[in-house]
C-alpha cells in the first residue's frame, strides 16, 4: 500500500457476524467457525471488507461467548483453532479482513485465572480480579450495580469476600490495576495478531478501569465505575500493540457515552481508538430534526484528524427493521452507506430482518432471565440468518438454537438476490456505489440540514459532488434540489433521470443524487 493512501478501515465498510447464528455446519443448531468460512463468498458479492465475528472463545456460554473461559483458543462448539486458520486463509484469499471480537473487561468464573484467584486470599492471582471485604453492614463493598441487574458484587463463601462483575456473576472484572493482567490480555493480543488478524473490537472499552478507591456511586455525577480518566492510557497501550503490526490494524471501542465523552476515546494525538464505535443513530429518535443534529454534533466534536463511524444495530439491540419499520429501514441503509466515516453493518440487516419473537420457553438470553418482562432480552435480533426458503432458512439440518423469522420464505438471500428492488439489492448497490464514487468513501460532508422531515446533505470529493435526500417522514415532499441526475432511489426506480429544481420524494423515499459539475 502507498505510504499516502488512506487505509483501508476508513474506505471500508464492516459487517458483524454473530457466529452462533450464521451457519451451522455440523446439525447442532447453532452456527460455527466452519460456517463462516462457508458463507464468505456472500460477504464478497454483498460487497463489505472485513467482518467482525462475535466471540468464539472457549467459554460456559452464560452470556453466550462473552464469558471467556481461555483468550487463544476456540470453543468445540465453534470449531478449533485449525477452522479459524482456514476461516482466516479463506477470508484473506477473498481480500476480506477479519475482525475478532476481544472481552478484556471479565473473564468467565471459570477462567482459570478466577479458578485460581477464588482459590485463597493469598493465591498470586488474587488481586487479578477486584475481591473486597463486606461493607461494615455486610453487604456489598459498594453501591455499584450490574448491567443485566441486581449488584455488581457476589460473595464468595470460600475466602469470605465479594468480588465484583459488572455483568453476570459469572463474569468477574479482571483488575485492570494489576500489571500482571495487563500483560496477560496483551499477549492475547499478539496471539491473534500474530495470525493476521486485522484487529479487535473490544467490548465494553469504557468501563475497563474502575475508580481506585471503588467509590459508592452518587446520584446525578459520573459514576465511579464507568469512563474513568485511566482508561484513556490503557486504550493508548493497546492501540500501541497494535501499531507494531504492519497493514493498519484496528482498534475499535465499544462505548456507549456521550458524543463529547466517545471522541475522547480517539485518544491524545489519535493514539486511542481509531474507532470508538458511535452507537447514536441507534439512540437517536428516527426523526429528521434530531438525526441532522446528531451528525451536525459528532462531526463538530470529531478531532482534527479522527475518522467518523456509524452503526445501526448489533447483537444488543433490537433490528433496525423493528425499530423503525421496513420502509425506513430502507432510508437508514441510504443513510448509513452515504455517511462520512466507516459504516458497521450487523448480519441480516441487509435483508431487512426484524426481531423474531420469542416465547418464555424460547428465553436464552440472561438479560432476560435475569429480569423477565423487562424487554432486556436480546434473543429477538438474535435469530438465525436467512439464507434461503427451506424450513430452517439454509442455516442449519438440525434444530436451530433460536427460532427462525416466520418471514424466512421471502426475506432470504436466495430469493432476494432475484428480486431487484429488495432490500438485499439495494445494498448490494449501496456498497458498490460506496465503493465507486471517492465523495462516498472519502468526500467532505457539508449542508446537512432538515426540512419538511427531509434529512439532506452533500458529499463532495474532488470538485464532484452528490447529494443525499432521506424522506423520514410517512408522507410524500416536495424539496428543492440542485440540478443533477438520480444515481439511486431506496425504491430503486428512475435511475438516471434528470432532477432539480424540485424534487418529489415518495413517503419513505431515500435519493442519492449526482449534482451537475
Ligand atoms: C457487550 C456485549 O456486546 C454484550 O453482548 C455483552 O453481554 C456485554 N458486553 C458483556 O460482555
Ligand atoms: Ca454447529
Amino acid at each position: 500500500m502507498p505510504a499516502n493512501s488512506s487505509p483501508w478501515w476508513k474506505t471500508g465498510v464492516i459487517y458483524q457476524v454473530y457466529p452462533r447464528s450464521f451457519q451451522d455446519t455440523n446439525s447442532d443448531g447453532i452456527g460455527d467457525l466452519p460456517g463462516i468460512t462457508r458463507r464468505l463468498d456472500y460477504l464478497v458479492s454483498l460487497g463489505v471488507d472485513a467482518l467482525w465475528i462475535s466471540p468464539f472463545y472457549p467459554s460456559p456460554m452464560a452470556d453466550f461467548g462473552y464469558d471467556v473461559a481461555h483468550y487463544t483458543e476456540v470453543d468445540p462448539l465453534f470449531g478449533s483453532l485449525a477452522d479459524f486458520d482456514a476461516l482466516l486463509a479463506a477470508a484473506h484469499a477473498r481480500n476480506l479482513k477479519v475482525i475478532l471480537d476481544f472481552v478484556p473487561n471479565h473473564t468467565s468464573d471459570q477462567h482459570p485465572w478466577f479458578l485460581e484467584s477464588r482459590s485463597s486470599r493469598t493465591n498470586p492471582k488474587r488481586d487479578w480480579y477486584l475481591w473486597r471485604a463486606a461493607a461494615p453492614d455486610g453487604g456489598p463493598p459498594n453501591n455499584w450495580l450490574s448491567h443485566f441487574g441486581g449488584p455488581a458484587w457476589t460473595f464468595d463463601q470460600l475466602t469470605g469476600q465479594f468480588y465484583l462483575h459488572s455483568f453476570l456473576n459469572e463474569q468477574p472484572d479482571l483488575n485492570w490495576r494489576n500489571p500482571e493482567v495487563r500483560e496477560a490480555i496483551y499477549a492475547a493480543m499478539r496471539f491473534w495478531l500474530d495470525k493476521g488478524v486485522a484487529g479487535f473490537r473490544m467490548d465494553v472499552l469504557w468501563l475497563l478501569i474502575k475508580d481506585e478507591h471503588l467509590r459508592s456511586n452518587l446520584a446525578d455525577s459520573k459514576p465511579y465505575n464507568a469512563d474513568q480518566p485511566e482508561t484513556h492510557e490503557i486504550v493508548a497501550t493497546m492501540r500501541s500493540i497494535l501499531d507494531a503490526y504492519p497493514g493498519d490494524r484496528l482498534l475499535i471501542g465499544e462505548i456507549y457515552l456521550p458524543l463529547p465523552q466517545l471522541v475522547a476515546y480517539y485518544g491524545a494525538q489519535m493514539q486511542g481508538a481509531q474507532l470508538p464505535f458511535n452507537f447514536h443513530l441507534i439512540l437517536t429518535r428516527w426523526e429528521a430534526n434530531a438525526i441532522a443534529a446528531v451528525i451536525q454534533t459528532y462531526e463538530s466534536l470529531l478531532p482534527t484528524a479522527a475518522w467518523p463511524n456509524y452503526v445501526l444495530g448489533n447483537h444488543d439491540q433490537s433490528r433496525l427493521a423493528t425499530r423503525i419499520g421496513p420502509a425506513q429501514a430502507r432510508v437508514a441503509a441510504m443513510l448509513l452507506l452515504t455517511l462520512r466515516g466507516t459504516p458497521t453493518l450487523y448480519y441480516g440487516d441487509e435483508l431487512g430482518m426484524t426481531d423474531v419473537p420469542i416465547s418464555p420457553a424460547e428465553v436464552r438470553d440472561p438479560a432476560e432471565r435475569n429480569q423477565p418482562g423487562l424487554g432486556l432480552g436480546r434473543d429477538p435480533e438474535r435469530s438465525p440468518m436467512l439464507w434461503d426458503a427451506t424450513p430452517n432458512a439454509g442455516f442449519t439440518t438440525g434444530t436451530p438454537w433460536l427460532p427462525i423469522l416466520s418471514t424466512h420464505a421471502t426475506l432470504n438471500v436466495e430469493t432476494q438476490t432475484t428480486q431487484p428492488a429488495s432490500m438485499l439489492a439495494l445494498y448490494r448497490k449501496l456498497l458498490a456505489l460506496r465503493r465507486e464514487h471517492a465523495a462516498l468513501h472519502s468526500g467532505s460532508l457539508t449542508d446537512i440540514s432538515a426540512y419538511e422531515g427531509v434529512l439532506t446533505y452533500r458529499r463532495t470529493h474532488e470538485g464532484r459532488s452528490l447529494q443525499v435526500f432521506l424522506n423520514l417522514t410517512t408522507e410524500h415532499r416536495s424539496i428543492p434540489c440542485p440540478a443533477g441526475r438520480i444515481l439511486l432511489t431506496t425504491i430503486m426506480d428512475g435511475e438516471g433521470a434528470p432532477v432539480g429544481p424540485t424534487l418529489i420524494l415518495e413517503a419513505a423515499e431515500g435519493v442519492l443524487i449526482q449534482l451537475d459539475d
